[in-house]
């Protein structure tokens, strides 16, 4: 049998072992996915232990996704441009990082016919996830991008350290997130990449703040109806769910590991039936 899992900390909410074991099982493969927590100062130590144990791939989110970048062997071209990885796979005892973030990002955007290409993007958040986000909107060559941010500084770091992989063209402005407001109904597409509306905190947005000819992208994928999905609904804005760009990100991790295409209806059934 062959193993893989998630490591992160928080993990025991994660839905990836539901996603990943039943398309195994649909697909009669010898193999088991489990969620491992792992503290931030555990990261070396649990890289060599599932080296030793003979891993055969694995998925990485918060806190590691840049910190094992260093405990590579290779990394492939996306993970590289992002600088931060969430996919491993083992080849010949190499660990291989990948960011399949972006893909997931993009595919949902895709699969709707959504051009975003010389729009105006409000982005919220300037973490691992944003990362991959920002270069996912490169690569639609967006018109220009406003980042709202708790803290701004870490907003400008981000641009900065993306910009020494990657052209950015286009113009970014940095606000506070209280001031988003003020630009969000003028914006094509809003993406949140913080975990406001997880739990009780909230982004500083309303209905009122959205129009209904915008795109809303929430990366948090629980609770499946975030405060901003259902306010974006009552906007009568389009939406994007945050397990759509779950379920991308998890179904590429798949086909990387098996170099076959993913069972994506299982898996997204598998991910649904997790929210209940
Ligand atoms: N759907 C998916 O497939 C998918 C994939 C990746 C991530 N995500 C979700 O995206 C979210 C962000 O993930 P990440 O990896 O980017 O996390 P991260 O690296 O920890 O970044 C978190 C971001 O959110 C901001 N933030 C955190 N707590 C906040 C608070 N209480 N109030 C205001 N801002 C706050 C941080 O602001 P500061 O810079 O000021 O600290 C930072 O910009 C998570 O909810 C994660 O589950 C979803």
């Amino acid at each position: 049998m062959r193993t893989y899992c998630i490591i992160g900390d928080p993990i025991e909410h994660s839905l990836s072992p539901a996603m990943h074991n039943a398309a195994f099982r649909i697909l009669n493969l010898d193999c088991v996915y489990i969620a491992m927590r792992v503290r931030s100062n555990e990261l070396e130590g649990s890289i060599r232990s599932l080296r030793a144990s003979n891993i055969a791939g694995f998925n990485v989110t918060i806190p590691h996704k840049v910190a094992i970048i260093k405990y590579m062997d290779r990394l492939d071209n996306s993970s590289a441009i992002v600088n931060a990885i969430n996919t491993v796979d083992v080849k010949d005892d190499k660990l291989i990082g990948y960011n399949t973030d972006l893909y997931g990002f993009v595919k949902p955007i895709k699969d709707k016919g959504i051009s975003l290409k010389d729009k105006y993007i409000l982005l919220f958040g300037a973490g691992g996830a944003a990362r991959a986000v920002i270069v996912a909107l490169v690569n639609e060559e967006i018109g220009s991008l406003i980042m709202a941010n708790r803290n701004i500084e870490h907003a400008k770091q981000l641009i900065e350290i993306l910009r020494s992989n990657l052209r950015i063209g286009f113009d970014v402005k940095f606000v506070e997130l209280d001031y988003a407001r003020r630009y969000s109904k003028e914006c094509y597409m809003i993406i949140n990449s913080t975990p406001l509306g997880m739990r009780y905190e909230r982004l500083p947005i309303t209905s009122d703040d959205i129009s209904s000819n915008s795109v809303v992208y929430d990366l948090v994928y629980r609770p499946m109806n975030t405060p901003l999905i259902e306010d974006a609904i009552n906007a009568s804005a389009q939406i994007i769910y945050g397990y759509e760009m779950l379920l991308e990100q998890g179904a590429k991790a798949f086909e990387i590991w098996f170099g076959r295409e993913a069972p994506r209806d299982i898996m997204k059934m598998a991910l649904l039936g997790g929210f209940g």
